[in-house]
């Protein structure tokens, strides 16, 4: 047997800890109040979210495996082989691992927010792929993706983003996203899978399922910000709340209070009037046609995509010419 490579890996970005709690108080204290989705995702948050994808309820995870099992050789077509395969909000990498079978990439490079995620995951992928390239890159490229050039290599660059996590852009930060990677494509292009508009029951039942795995991923963020900046939230007082905003086509997710509390921490503090909300999430809905129009308007070319049956989620293809 080859002896085996050895995956790289680079972190570009790090944390400023002390800006990142005076933007998390700052936000409490805003009129509006808000949490950064980021907060979801402390070691039980990543749980619970792992959990979410295997309630009946919720649809995308399973639905977009499902277009990959029933239309992967299309996908394969289009997409081509042989590539430097770029996976955005890697994880635990196991999604673009099970496409190895169809892409056949010459080279992986994963990206998540902190490198340390991705190393066990990564050496696991170097043991059972011994001739990939494999790299991985720390880097928050929801603000930029910079592609050091000899993680590259010379093969197309096709970037991978599933899981409808561009949803939970707006539609000018998603264009502003999509430019960014079209920028670093060329050559090559971007598979992403996208959830669909649908029956508002199916979304809100997604968003609040009837065992509370959804409402605890949500009031978790309040026990991740206790821990960051020292706040007294206590869950208990907190409902979660989601809803579908039809003229908006997006799922909002917001933590209510059950009655008024003053919640504080070192330098500031905020009362919460009875039923007042703290946002925390939008998931925006798309329709085919509007993002197929959104990839061209980033520069994508010649956009295709498949769905399941029922038309809940879409995996698109567009080129980067
Ligand atoms: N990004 C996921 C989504 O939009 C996250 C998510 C699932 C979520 N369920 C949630 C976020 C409930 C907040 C509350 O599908």
């Amino acid at each position: 047997m080859p002896a085996s490579k050895t995956p790289r890996f680079i972190q570009t970005w790090q944390p400023d800890a002390a800006a990142e709690r005076a933007a998390a108080c700052a936000a409490l204290a805003a009129p509006h109040a808000s949490v950064a989705p980021k907060f979801f995702y402390d070691r039980l948050g990543s749980q619970l979210f792992e959990a979410i994808t295997e309630l009946d309820e919720y649809y995308p995870t399973r639905t977009e495996a499902s277009i990959f099992a029933a239309h992967g050789s299309a996908i394969a077509e289009a997409v081509g082989s042989r590539m430097t395969l770029v996976d955005l909000g890697a994880g635990n990498c196991a999604k673009a691992v099970s496409l190895f079978p169809l892409l056949e990439p010459a080279r992986y490079v994963a990206i998540d927010i902190s490198v340390e995620f991705l190393r066990e995951a990564l050496k696991e992928v170097q043991r059972e792929h011994p001739q990939l390239d494999v790299a991985g890159l720390g880097q928050d490229f929801s603000a930029e993706l910079t592609l050091p050039a000899d993680t590259m290599g010379d093969e197309r660059p096709v970037f991978f983003y599933p899981g409808s996590s561009i949803g939970n852009f707006t539609r000018e930060d998603a264009l502003a996203f999509l430019r960014r990677v079209r920028a670093q494509a060329t050559g090559g292009g971007l598979l992403i899978g996208v959830d669909l508009v649908k029956p508002k029951h199916v979304l809100e039942a997604a968003y609040d399922d009837t065992i509370g795995v959804t409402a605890a991923f949500n009031l978790n963020a309040l026990r991740h910000l206790n821990r960051l900046i020292g706040s007294d939230f206590d869950p208990r007082q907190w409902r979660h709340v989601a809803f579908y905003d039809d003229t908006e086509s997006r799922i909002e997710m917001h933590l209510e209070a059950r009655d008024a509390v003053t919640v504080r921490w070192p330098g500031g503090q905020r009362v919460f009037a009875a039923g007042e909300r703290i946002h925390t999430e939008n998931s925006c809905k798309h329709a085919v046609e509007g993002f197929s129009a959104l990839l061209e308007e980033a520069g994508f070319a010649a956009p295709r995509h498949w769905t399941d049956p029922q038309g809940w989620f879409g995996v698109f293809w567009a080129r980067a010419d």
